[in-house]
């Protein structure tokens, strides 16, 4: 009998998705730089909108999102009409390959790119495509090349997660305008506010009709424990994943937190400031230990070991001073760590672990 009870092809070729350690044994105050989240955490605006939410746990929320919808486009400068909202950005990415791809059709994503496409893929029954990249960015040629009739969809994350790196706006446009005609092409803008004037691709939408962007809540506002993503895309692509969607995916509280959130810009700006900064200072903090890494357009760096034992050793190191970052074997790059930049504590605390560690006083 359960011999007969199968699920569809392709959910068993899912690897479940890691999520980023939070504690360490032993380590009573331990810093969590493991899954790209704001250490300034949410702000004020979007706390005091939480408080007031308690008042609405009774009620069931609107399912048109009209309100947030309008916030978005007030401060991004995008029409309302074409914006989704979603229980975090995973589920447009996920809604769009419900909506667009099959048994029988290809997904095509980048060598390292973020875990969650291949998933996506496999859970509607299509065939995750990776193409290579070169040096750890993505190859639009390399991209182009590995379409075919079958392929219809392309995830790339601009900034890239766990790389840091990007391509520029004229490089997505050549993507954009190669792809087959029944290719969507995804751009999954999760890190794309820590990057000073960058859109999304949000222009390149508004001029095709076969780009689709991606945003979150949970980088730089600060409430990935909430769950709010968004997605600005063709009119008609919207209206087919709003089909798709369940109508009550957002609560009363994820939506009034996630509007307060966009009026609150200083927050984002003062977050995108603090970044940089310390950014470019650990980078080169780690640089000097002897650990490389590539210019990082997001909110962490991908630190270049000797080795696979190397990285693993240094992993073990920091975690030993309580300072939790990511293994990331399973994106193909098992010599390095994606180290999330914190405040100026933690990057003082990892530069100083590992110089320690590089040095041999472990
Ligand atoms: C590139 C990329 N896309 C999407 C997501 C998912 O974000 P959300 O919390 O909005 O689902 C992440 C989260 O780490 C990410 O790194």
């Amino acid at each position: 009998m359960t011999e007969q009870i199968k699920p569809q092809p392709g959910i068993m070729e899912i690897k479940l998705y890691q999520g980023g350690a939070s504690q360490v044994e032993g380590v009573s105050e331990a810093v969590k730089l493991s899954s790209n989240e704001n250490p300034y955490g949410a702000g004020e605006g979007a706390r005091e909108a939480y408080q007031r939410a308690v008042h609405d746990l009774h009620r069931y929320p609107p399912t048109d999102h009209l309100s947030l919808r309008g916030a978005l486009g007030a401060q991004y400068r995008l029409d309302p009409d074409q914006i989704i909202c979603g229980v975090g950005s995973d589920e447009i990415l996920t809604l769009l390959a419900q909506a667009y791809a099959g048994p029988g059709d290809e997904i095509i994503y980048t060598e390292h790119g973020f875990s969650m496409y291949p998933i996506i893929a496999n859970m509607v029954g299509a065939t995750p495509v990776k193409v290579p990249e070169r040096e750890r960015v993505i190859d639009v040629d390399a991209i182009l090349g590995a379409c075919t009739d079958a392929t219809r969809l392309v995830y790339i994350a601009n900034p890239a997660n766990p790389t840091g790196t990007m391509i520029g706006g004229n490089e997505v446009a050549r993507l954009a305008s190669g792809l087959p005609s029944r290719c969507l092409l995804v751009l999954d803008g999760a890190y794309a506010e820590y990057v000073e004037g960058h859109d999304g691709g949000a222009r390149l939408v508004a001029s095709r009709d076969n780009v689709v962007m991606t945003r979150t809540f949970s980088k730089i506002y600060g409430l990935g424990g909430l769950r709010i993503g968004w997605g600005y895309g063709p009119k008609d692509i919207i209206d087919v994943l709003n089909r798709v969607r369940q109508p009550f995916n957002l609560s009363n509280t994820q939506l009034a937190v996630a509007e307060a959130a966009v009026k609150d810009q200083a927050h984002v700006e003062k977050s995108r400031v603090s970044n940089t900064r310390l950014r470019a200072w650990l980078a080169e903090a780690l640089a000097e230990h002897g650990v490389p890494s590539d210019t990082s357009c997001a909110n962490f760096i991908l630190a270049r070991f000797a080795s696979r034992d190397e990285a693993e050793a240094a992993d073990a190191y920091l975690k030993s001073r309580g300072l939790i970052v990511r293994q990331t074997g399973g994106y193909g790059l098992p010599h390095c760590l994606r180290i999330t930049v914190g405040d100026e504590s933690a990057c003082r605390r990892v530069a100083h672990a590992i110089g320690q560690f590089k040095g041999g006083v472990a």
